[in-house]
């Protein structure tokens, strides 16, 4: 009989968009008159057309594929050479990071959770709460941490704390971790953090030999010209951290699939003899073993992001998103909301109104408004009390979820 791997056991309930889409199936059965009412701001998935300049040049790729002169079998497993010198000069222009320390993906979803196989055992494992579950779950899963209790926190995990107090970024723990993720923007919260909070991460790392995993998968959602898009742009970052980065949400590829990982070659990890060994090393080997690279006119499609043309349309993207940020944001303000995040990321923050839980409030938009949220302690138990709207959606959409939540929330009286 084969055994299974019982850290599975250890999951709480589904993961978070599943078990939304399960209410949301649920409900629509209960009351199919309301199914076609329903918009879904819920999960942040892009819902704008892919850019011209990137369809033209995944057709352009596909053509290729259909003479033999041009085709292209496998490629490099870590990414066409066009590719990674397009991101390094488009991306990281003058922070010293070189075309060979880019590892081009199918997702920072399935990077996040895949850079935990060149990780040992016994790492203490420091994850922000709210957070992106993928973070959490993967780890369980790798058998880093014990059970959850009653609030779903998992044993062995450093979990810290992001609220309104701290503006919902986290501080250095008093705590030595050893592997470290960060989050900026902020999903689920859209905060940023400040160059100076930055500095205080890297520091934080060098001192106690730490990794940082920064997950930058929203820079390009970033106003504020003060705000750091990158970890590379601090200081001795190279020797403490990795990062992720996607097309998923600039580019609109949620559906097209391309993102990619950075790791400097000088950063390392202790072996069990307590010899260093180059992470980059290791993230070949295990990239080379375990995935044959993104497909070839989907990485002429991510190049195209960098085109001239391809950078004024990415552009548009997120002004368009940005600007259903702002409405959303208003709007909840208008009903005496606090309202955090949506200014340099696609998602606002929004205490639920007093007394009421992030799930009864994700039933009261579902049953009331029509109107899919995703619930705050979805993210963590630091998350109860907040629900988060994504701000990916058409115009006509937010404008209406603007309309639904003044309708559902004012009393009645009022
Ligand atoms: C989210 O809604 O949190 C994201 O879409 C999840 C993801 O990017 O995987």
């Amino acid at each position: 009989m084969a055994t299974i791997n019982s850290n599975f056991l250890k999951l709480k309930a589904g993961y978070l968009f599943p078990e939304i889409g399960r209410r949301v199936k649920a409900y629509t059965e209960s009351a199919p008159d309301k199914a076609a009412q329903i918009i879904r701001c819920g999960i942040g998935d892009v819902t704008e057309p892919l850019p011209s300049s990137v369809r033209e040049a995944m057709h352009k790729g596909v053509d290729e594929q259909g003479d033999r002169e041009t085709f292209h079998g496998y490629g490099p497993e870590q990414g066409y050479e066009f590719l990674r010198t397009a991101i390094v000069e488009n991306q990281f222009a003058d922070l010293g990071i070189s075309a060979d320390e880019v590892f081009i993906s199918d997702g920072s979803k399935c990077d996040t959770g895949n850079i935990l196989d060149i990780f040992g055992k016994g790492n203490t494992i420091a994850i922000t709460d709210p957070v992106y579950p993928v973070y959490v779950d993967t780890n369980v899963m790798a058998g880093n941490t014990g059970d959850a209790d009653e609030k779903g926190a998992y044993e062995g995990l450093l979990y810290m704390p992001c609220t309104a107090e701290n503006g919902f970024v986290a501080d250095v723990p008093t705590e030595k971790a050893d592997l470290i993720y960060l989050c900026f923007p902020n999903n689920p919260t859209g905060a940023v953090a400040t160059r100076a909070q930055l500095e205080a991460w890297v520091k934080y790392a060098k001192e106690n030999n730490a990794i940082i995993l920064f997950d930058a998968a929203y820079e390009a959602f970033i106003q504020d010209p003060e705000i750091p898009h990158s970890i590379y742009e601090i200081e001795g970052a190279k020797d403490c951290a990795i990062e992720f980065r996607s097309f998923s949400k600039n580019g609109g590829f949620t559906g097209v699939r391309c993102a990619y990982t950075i790791i400097p070659k000088q950063l390392t990890g202790k072996a069990d003899d307590g010899s260093d060994v180059s992470l980059h090393q290791l993230w070949s080997r295990r990239h080379s073993t375990k995935f044959n690279g993104a497909s070839y006119p989907v990485q002429v499609a991510a190049a195209a992001v960098f085109s001239e043309e391809g950078k004024k349309q990415v552009s548009d993207l997120i002004t368009h998103y940005m600007g259903n940020a702002k409405l959303l944001r208003e709007a909840c303000q208008t009903l005496g909301l606090d309202v955090f995040g949506g200014e340099n990321a696609p998602y606002v923050w929004v205490a639920c109104p007093e007394g009421t839980t992030s799930w009864e409030m994700f039933d009261k938009m579902l049953h009331e408004a029509q109107v899919v949220i995703t619930p705050g302690s979805g993210f963590g138990s630091a998350g109860e009390g907040y629900f988060r709207i994504s701000a990916f959606n058409s115009r006509e959409n937010v404008i209406e979820v603007c309309e639904r939540l003044k309708t559902a929330l004012t009393p009645v009286s009022a």
